[in-house]
């Protein structure tokens, strides 16, 4: 009979035993996930854990700060790397999607690597693998498998000689969270929406900058606290703000300025794989355009993208 309870005491008590003194570390994303997967390492362990949350520079408004403070209430030994410069400037020039894909994933397993091999004597790579990607990474035919590919370190177990715990690889995501709930992680973890690996990096449509970005993260952060704020988010599989690279005329005085162009993206969902458009309620997409266009200078308009899964896709790259 499965309970919450009795999974965290018999995974606690069989972690133990798996890893005796050794020294692991883990990836945290600021998901549910890895942090259910840390919070129960944490457990086990205590500070033979090591977390590293990497800041790629792609981040939402004021993520990793968060993230990071909540990470130390919830007594998680965990080193935040600020390597956002390296990430915008690896991106340069680069506007292809998979292209940008690459960059962000290799980027990531070089940063992860320094930080790793400051710690004496690892001998564990921690995931927060869960079932579905079990299956997932077993028909390696479909996009999933690039979907994916970046969530685990690839490559780095081998080039660092690790083994590889995974505590939640049998469950469910509901699981998670009811685990995740038994060991007190906050809702802000276990109700997030999911968001991408390469983050805000796909929402840029084209070339990444560091402006682009900063553009972006007040615009989505309009739209998420705003659903927050009318008690939609909930009712939303996952949402957030693409800036497109189309300038479109608008007004400002007398004169006609040229800025950018945002779309909305707001989905219902159960696993990703089909979506359909949230029809959310037309006085809140208004009161989120004027918000995003009275408040964050570059952007003079926004549409609300209203196409289903497939052909459409939840994100535009
Ligand atoms: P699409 O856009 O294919 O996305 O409908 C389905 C789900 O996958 C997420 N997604 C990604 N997640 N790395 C990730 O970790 C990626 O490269 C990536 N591309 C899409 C997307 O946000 C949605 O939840």
């Amino acid at each position: 009979d499965w309970t919450p309870a009795s999974y965290v005491e018999t995974t606690v008590n069989s972690l133990r035993e798996q890893l005796g003194n050794d020294k692991v570390i883990l990836a945290l994303s600021g998901g549910v996930d890895s942090t259910v997967a840390g919070v129960l390492l944490q457990k086990a362990i205590g500070d033979n854990l090591t977390c590293i949350f990497v800041d790629n520079g792609l981040l939402r408004k004021d993520e990793f700060n968060n993230v990071m403070e909540a990470y130390k209430i919830l007594g998680l030994n965990v080193i935040g790397v600020d390597a956002r410069h390296k990430f915008w400037n690896d991106l340069k020039g680069e506007t292809d999607p998979e292209g940008k894909r690459k960059i962000i994933g290799r980027d990531f397993i070089e940063v992860f690597d320094v930080e790793a091999h400051k710690i004496q004597d690892v001998k564990w790579l921690a995931q927060g693998t869960i079932y579905p990607d079990v299956i997932e990474s077993v028909s390696v035919n479909g996009p999933s498998a690039t979907i994916k590919s970046h969530h685990n370190v690839g490559g780095l177990p081998e080039k660092m000689n690790l083994k590889v715990v995974e505590p939640l690889r049998l469950l469910f995501k509901d699981e998670v969270r009811r685990v995740g709930r038994q060991l007190e992680i906050p809702a802000m973890f276990l109700d997030r929406h999911p968001f991408p690996g390469p983050g805000l990096g796909i929402r840029i449509l084209g070339e990444v900058t560091e402006e682009k970005v900063a553009l972006l993260q007040e615009a989505d952060h309009i739209f998420i606290q705003g659903l927050r704020d009318a008690d939609l988010y909930k009712d939303v599989w996952q949402a957030g703000v693409m800036l497109l690279p189309v300038q479109s005329v608008g007004v400002m005085g007398d004169e006609r300025t040229y800025e950018y162009v945002v779309a909305l993206r707001a989905v219902t969902s159960t696993d990703g794989m089909t979506a359909d458009w949230a029809h959310l309620p037309y006085e809140f997409l208004a009161k989120v355009s004027n918000d995003i266009i009275n408040k964050v200078r570059g952007i003079n308009r926004v549409v609300y993208d209203i196409s289903s899964k497939p052909p459409a896709t939840i994100e535009w790259e």
